[in-house]
């Protein structure tokens, strides 16, 4: 088993949401954390909050959409801390809409969604995670850090209408462990680097948070525990996935029962 107590977290998305909470997760278990975000405000509100819990903290303005943003972010880490443990590129967004909207009377197509819109999710969901890793992973292994590589995905991958952009980002989300866990095999490095991921339904971020009451009511109808899944809930289990070393190359679900497909 690992333990959190000084290893060092580098989490991007880390200004808000399920980023700030497993920020907050590491430094209340004695860990430090190098936290970027695209948005130098939530970044700056987030330093503030983690030092006041004690906590090691370094924090990057990133762009996980640039490859020398992403090599800066690993390198920070590096140099302050002198290795990387955990790997959390949760730094996400969402712009639903169908793919194709037919008019209802005249059947004919009047809106569909926007290349900008689907390469949007796709850079910073997809290509974001992948020079995240990439770049994170290289020192790991030039360094010789021992740890975890933890994706996420969503519930949505399994194929949420009005996500064709999110819901793809996020299928990608769930192959990748295995791909990267079969690499790092295959080159003697699995014994010390793991990768997973873990599948949030739906959790309470402003992500979900701001949607119309109306939608919210719809989708809690849909979840057995009644609520909700928190952001440090999702913390948590990162945080066990991290410790516990047998965890490696699959997908973890954390969605509250979910009636995935089901009525029930
Ligand atoms: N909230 C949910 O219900 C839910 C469910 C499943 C998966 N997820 C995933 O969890 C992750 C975090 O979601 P959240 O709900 O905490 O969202 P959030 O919007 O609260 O936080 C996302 C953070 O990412 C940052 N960000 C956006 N674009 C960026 C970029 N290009 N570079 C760097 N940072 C950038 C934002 O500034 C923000 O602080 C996302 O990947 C999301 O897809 C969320």
């Amino acid at each position: 088993m690992l333990d959190i107590k000084d290893s060092v977290a580098v989490i991007t998305g880390g200004g808000g949401g399920i980023g700030l909470a497993l920020a907050r997760h590491w430094v209340q278990n004695g860990g430090k954390v190098v936290i970027a975000d695209v948005a130098e405000k939530f970044l700056t509100a987030a330093e503030a909050e983690l030092k006041a819990l004690g906590g090691a903290v370094a924090t990057v303005v990133c762009n996980v959409t640039r490859e020398e943003d992403c090599a800066r972010l690993a390198d920070t880490a590096i140099e302050k801390f002198g290795q990387i443990n955990l790997v959390a590129p949760f730094a996400g967004i969402i712009k639903d809409g169908l793919m194709v909207s037919p008019d209802r009377e005249t059947g004919q197509v009047t809106r569909k969604m926007a290349l900008a819109d689907f390469q949007a999710v796709i850079d910073i969901n997809l290509t974001g995670v992948f020079l995240t890793v990439r770049e994170c992973t290289e020192r790991m292994v030039n360094h010789n850090c021992r740890g975890l590589i933890c994706l996420i995905s969503s519930t949505g991958s399994l194929g949420t209408a009005g996500q064709i952009n999110y819901a793809s980002s996020k299928a990608a989300m769930s192959v990748m462990p295995k791909v990267l866990t079969a690499e790092f095999f295959r080159r003697g490095l699995a014994e010390r680097i793991r990768c997973v991921a873990v599948a949030p339904g739906y959790v309470g971020t402003p992500m979900v948070k701001n949607m119309n009451q109306k939608a919210l009511d719809a989708i809690l109808s849909q979840v057995p525990i009644g609520r909700l899944v928190e952001p440090e809930e999702v913390a948590a289990l990162v945080g066990d996935l991290y410790r516990n070393e047998a965890m490696a190359g699959d997908v973890y679900f954390i969605h509250g029962g979910l009636r995935l497909g089901s009525k029930g």
